[in-house]
C-alpha cells in the first residue's frame, strides 16, 4: 500500500514537474510588411512599416518560447527582418541579415521566422536588416522570464517601452543613394525621435509628443531601445534618477544614473522612481558625438506626466549631458557591471583559443563619378566587406565555393599608428572575405578605432552571440599592458559595444553558435560604407552542435 501510494505521489510530483517546467509556448505573429503615410515636423510621406505602426507592434515572449512570424512583403524593396540580439542558437536561417543568412523576401512573396528564445529574458528590438529601411521598420521585443521566475528587482508597478528613433523629412533610401552618388556623407537625420514623436522642442511638432502618465510612488520598467541610424544618444527624465538593471536583455548590477548612453543596435533597462508628488517632467534625448562629424544636435521631447498634474502647467526643463560629453559617456559605459549572481552567472571565459586585432574605421574608395575623385569608404582591418548575391549561410551549408573566402586577417595587414597620424594611402581593399572559427572556441577580439578620415565612436554588434567587454581605452591597445586591467569577473555581457572615440574596446566571446554570423558597426552609414565581415562557426561533431537544416520556404534569390 505504502509503495502504490508512493508510486502515486512520485507520478504527481512528476506531472507538477512537467507542468512547471514545460510551459513554452509557440507564438504567432503576423508582420505585413506595407506603406503608410506619416506626418512629422509637417513633412508627410510615406513610409515602410509593419502592419501600418510606426515604431512597430511590440513582440511579447517568456523565456523558452517559439516565435513564428510570418512576414509578408508588400512593398516595392525586398525585405528581411532581424531579431537583434536573439541567439538563434542553431537556427542561423531566420537572423535575417539580408545576403548573410538569407535572401530577401521579395514583393508579394513571404517568409516565417521561426526561431525558440533561449537563456534570454529582457528586452530586444527587431528591425529590418537590408537598405536602410529600418529607419522606420523597427519595433521592440520583450522576453519576460519564464513563468514564476521574478526579476532580480523589486517588481515594477508597470512596463514601458521606449523606442528612440531619427526622422528624416525626406525619402531615406533617397538619402543615402544621394550620398553614395556624390562620395560624402549622408544629410543627418532632421529629429531624433520617442517612440515616434520629436516633441515641442522641435517647430511644427508639439502635437508629435510623447506623454507617459504616471501615478505617484511607483515603480516604473522602462525598457529603452535605441533603433536609430546613426546616431548615438543620451536619454534622460528632469528631476528624476534613472536605476540601471538591464542592458542588451542581460541583467547588471543595478546602479543609479542622471542619463543612460545609448548607441543605436543597444537596448536599456531601467527603474524609474516617481518619487515626486506632482509634476510635468521632460524627458530628453541627444545625440552623442565627440568627434568632429556633423550630426543632428537637437533634443527630441517627451513628457513625464503625474497623473493629477494639470498638463497646462509648464515642463520641467530637459537635462541632459552635453552632445560631446565623453566623460560621461565613458563613465557611464564603466559602471556597467553584470549582475552575476548565482542564478545569472557571468560565463566569462577564462582562456582565449584564438586571438583577434581589428581595426575599425573610416576610409576612402576611389570613384571616379564622385566629386572628390574618391568616395566615403569603411573598413575592418583594412577589408570594406562587399555583399555576395547569394547569402553566405546557404554557400557555406550547401558548400558553394566562389562566395566567399575564409581568409579575413587576423591582425590589421600592416600596423601603424591606428590614432595617430593616418598612413599615406586612405584607400581600402575589397572583399567577401569571413573569419573561420571552431565551434566551441574562446575567441578574444580587440576593436581598435583609426584616425583615417577621422576618429569615431562606432557601435560594434556581433549577431549570434553575446559578448563580455574586458575593457576599454584610449589611444592604442597595448598587448602588454592592457590585459592586466581586464574584468574577468563581472564585465558587462552585450551584443553591441561602442568602441571610444580614438580608442579601443577587448571582448570576448565562446563560439558556440554554429553558422555564420555578420559583424558590424550599427551606424547604419558605416555599414553602408562597408564597415562589417562574417564569421564562419563551423559545426561540432556531434549533431547537436550543426546548424539545423535551413527551412522549407527559405526565400530564393
Ligand atoms: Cu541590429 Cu546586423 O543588426
Amino acid at each position: 500500500m505504502a509503495v502504490l501510494s508512493n508510486t502515486i505521489m512520485l507520478c504527481f510530483v512528476t506531472l507538477v514537474l512537467l507542468s512547471v517546467t514545460v510551459e513554452a509556448k509557440t507564438r504567432h505573429y503576423n508582420f505585413t510588411i506595407r506603406f503608410k503615410n506619416y506626418t512629422r515636423l509637417c513633412h508627410t510621406k510615406p513610409i515602410v512599416t509593419v502592419n501600418g505602426r510606426y515604431p512597430g507592434p511590440t513582440i511579447y515572449a517568456r523565456e523558452g518560447d517559439t516565435l513564428l512570424v510570418n512576414v509578408t512583403n508588400h512593398v516595392k524593396y525586398n525585405v528581411t527582418i532581424h531579431w537583434h540580439g536573439i541567439r538563434q542558437l542553431r537556427t542561423g536561417w531566420a537572423d535575417g541579415p539580408a545576403y548573410i543568412t538569407q535572401c530577401p523576401i521579395q514583393t508579394r512573396q513571404n517568409f516565417v521566422y521561426n526561431f525558440t528564445i533561449t537563456g534570454q529574458r529582457g528586452t530586444l528590438f527587431y528591425h529590418a536588416h537590408i537598405l536602410w529601411l529600418r529607419a522606420t521598420l523597427h519595433g521592440p521585443i520583450v522576453i519576460l522570464p519564464k513563468k514564476h521566475v521574478p526579476y532580480p528587482f523589486p517588481k515594477p508597478h508597470k512596463e514601458v517601452t521606449l523606442v528612440l528613433g531619427e526622422w528624416w523629412n525626406a525619402d531615406t533610401e533617397a538619402v543615402i543613394n544621394q550620398a553614395l552618388k556624390s562620395g560624402g556623407a549622408p544629410n543627418a537625420s532632421d529629429a531624433h525621435t520617442i517612440n515616434g514623436k520629436p516633441g515641442p522642442l522641435f517647430n511644427c511638432s508639439t502635437k508629435d509628443t510623447y506623454a507617459l502618465a504616471v501615478e505617484p510612488d511607483k515603480t516604473y520598467l522602462l525598457r529603452i531601445i535605441n533603433a536609430a541610424l546613426n546616431d548615438q544618444v543620451f536619454f534622460s527624465i528632469a528631476n528624476h534618477l534613472l536605476t540601471v538593471v538591464e542592458v542588451d536583455a542581460v541583467y547588471t548590477k543595478p546602479f543609479n544614473t542622471k542619463a543612460i548612453a545609448i548607441s543605436p543596435g543597444q537596448t536599456t533597462n531601467v527603474l524609474l522612481n516617481t518619487d515626486k508628488k506632482a509634476g510635468r517632467c521632460f524627458m530628453a534625448v541627444r545625440a552623442f558625438m565627440d568627434a568632429p562629424i556633423p550630426v543632428d544636435n537637437m533634443t527630441a521631447a517627451g513628457i513625464l506626466q503625474y497623473i493629477g498634474t494639470p498638463n497646462t502647467s509648464n515642463p520641467v526643463k530637459p537635462v541632459i549631458p552635453k552632445i560631446n560629453d565623453t566623460a560621461f559617456y565613458t563613465n557611464f559605459s564603466n559602471s556597467l557591471k553584470s549582475l552575476n549572481s548565482a542564478a545569472f552567472p557571468a560565463k566569462v571565459p577564462q582562456t582565449v583559443d584564438r586571438n583577434l586585432l581589428f581595426t575599425i574605421g573610416l576610409a576612402l574608395d576611389s570613384c571616379p563619378t564622385c566629386a572628390n575623385g574618391s568616395r566615403a569608404s569603411a573598413s575592418i582591418n583594412n577589408v570594406s566587406f562587399v555583399m555576395p548575391t547569394i547569402a553566405l549561410l546557404q554557400a557555406h551549408f550547401n558548400n558553394i565555393s566562389g562566395v566567399f573566402t575564409k581568409d579575413f586577417p587576423d591582425n590589421p595587414p600592416t600596423p601603424f599608428n591606428y590614432t595617430g597620424t593616418p598612413p599615406k594611402n586612405l584607400f581600402t581593399s575589397k572583399g567577401t572575405r569571413l573569419t573561420s572559427l571552431t565551434y566551441n572556441s574562446t575567441v578574444q577580439l580587440v576593436l581598435q578605432d583609426t584616425s583615417i578620415l577621422t576618429v569615431d565612436n562606432h557601435p560594434i554588434h556581433l549577431h549570434g552571440f553575446n559578448f563580455f567587454i574586458l575593457g576599454s581605452g584610449f589611444g592604442n591597445y597595448n598587448p602588454k599592458k592592457d590585459p592586466a586591467k581586464f574584468n574577468l569577473v563581472d564585465p558587462p555581457e552585450r551584443n553591441t559595444v561602442g568602441v571610444p572615440t580614438g580608442g579601443w574596446t577587448a571582448i570576448r566571446f565562446r563560439a558556440d553558435n554554429p553558422g555564420v554570423w555578420f559583424m558590424h558597426c550599427h551606424l547604419e552609414v558605416h555599414t553602408t560604407w562597408g564597415l562589417k565581415m562574417a564569421f564562419v562557426v563551423e559545426n561540432g561533431n556531434e549533431p547537436e552542435q550543426s546548424i539545423l537544416p535551413p527551412p522549407a520556404d527559405l526565400p530564393k534569390c
